[in-house]
């Protein structure tokens, strides 16, 4: 199948970011949210994002025009014209499971079913379609249009043919996409949340102040960010999130989330999204 129209479920920071790379890689792109006032934030993210990436010159305006034309919509009901779908609702499995049967009864048979969790065992979701074997992780990464990686995650039913499919639309969208099988946190969150999660054990022992640990982290390892300024990215309850997927899963102390990142979400403070995480934000 040629795949033209793809479909993004979530207009949130992930899901608006794919539907604006996707968009501006030439495919025709809708993008869905139930709550209205988060598809209006999500549209108006992405023209200040292509906006500046114009003005650098980093797309044509052919491009930006691309992702000022996505399409909005409130619910399923034109899924069955997609190709294939991505999924970026919120990380909740009750309602990712729920979301998948929904998608599994309205988009045409021999659509891929995509998934952009970064923690959910893909295979679990294909278990609750019944086109498990077309059921991949496509895990992209934040800020969307400038994260070179795609990690494509294949279940335990996952079709080669679909992972094929969804490399290919990957390396389209200017992507490098790594394939890893199902496993807790695959490979990026299994290494990447631990280490924060140790940058909070060591601010929370008094060993540094969250600057020095940072700046440890970006001058010693030459990381773009620190990881505590990383946690309030990605969203303080998304790192609480994964690191309980692998104490849980895996079953070993090491994967203990620090008790600070716990308090700190049970506080709110939840990072860059709420203004307040290890850092305040206007
Ligand atoms: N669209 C367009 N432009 C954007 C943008 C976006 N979405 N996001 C940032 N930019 C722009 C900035 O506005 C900035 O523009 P100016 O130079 O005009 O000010 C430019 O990109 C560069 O940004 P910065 O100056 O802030 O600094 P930078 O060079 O450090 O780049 C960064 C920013 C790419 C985010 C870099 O800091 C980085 O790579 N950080 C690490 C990010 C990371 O690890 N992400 C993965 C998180 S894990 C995850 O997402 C998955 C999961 O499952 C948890």
């Amino acid at each position: 199948m040629t795949i033209e129209k793809i479909f993004v479920v979530g207009a949130g920071t992930m899901g608006n970011g794919i539907a604006q790379t996707a968009a501006v890689s030439g495919y025709q792109v809708t993008m869905m949210d139930v709550i209205p006032e988060a598809l209006e934030k999500g549209q108006a993210t992405i023209a200040k994002s292509v906006s500046k990436l114009l003005e650098k010159e980093r797309i044509t305006a052919e491009q930006h025009a691309a992702a000022m034309n996505i399409q909005a919509a409130s619910d399923l009901s034109s899924v069955a014209a997609a190709d294939i779908v991505i999924e970026a609702a919120t990380e909740n499995p009750q309602l990712k499971f729920k979301i998948f049967q929904e998608l599994d009864e309205q988009a045409r048979p021999g659509v891929i079913l995509a998934s952009n969790t970064s923690s959910i065992s893909l295979t679990k979701l294909a278990a609750a379609t019944q086109r498990p074997e077309l059921v991949v992780g496509m895990h992209f990464f934040n800020p969307v249009p400038l994260m070179k990686l795609l990690e494509v995650v294949r279940g335990l039913a996952t079709d080669e043919t679909a992972v094929k499919t969804v490399v290919a639309i990957g390396e389209t969208m200017g992507k490098v996409p790594v394939v890893v099988n199902d496993s807790p946190g695959f490979v990026s969150n299994r290494i990447l949340c631990p280490m924060i999660n140790e940058a909070v054990f060591t601010l929370q022992e008094g060993i540094a102040s969250k600057e020095d640990i940072d700046t440890v982290m970006k001058l010693g390892m030459a990381h773009p960010m620190g990881p505590l300024t990383l946690a309030d990215l990605i969203g303080l309850d998304v790192v609480l999130y994964v690191m309980e997927v692998l104490h849980e899963n895996l079953g070993e102390d090491k994967y203990r989330p620090a008790p600070l990142l716990r308090r700190m979400v049970d506080a709110g403070y939840l990072g860059r999204k709420a203004g307040k995480g290890f850092y305040e934000y206007d």
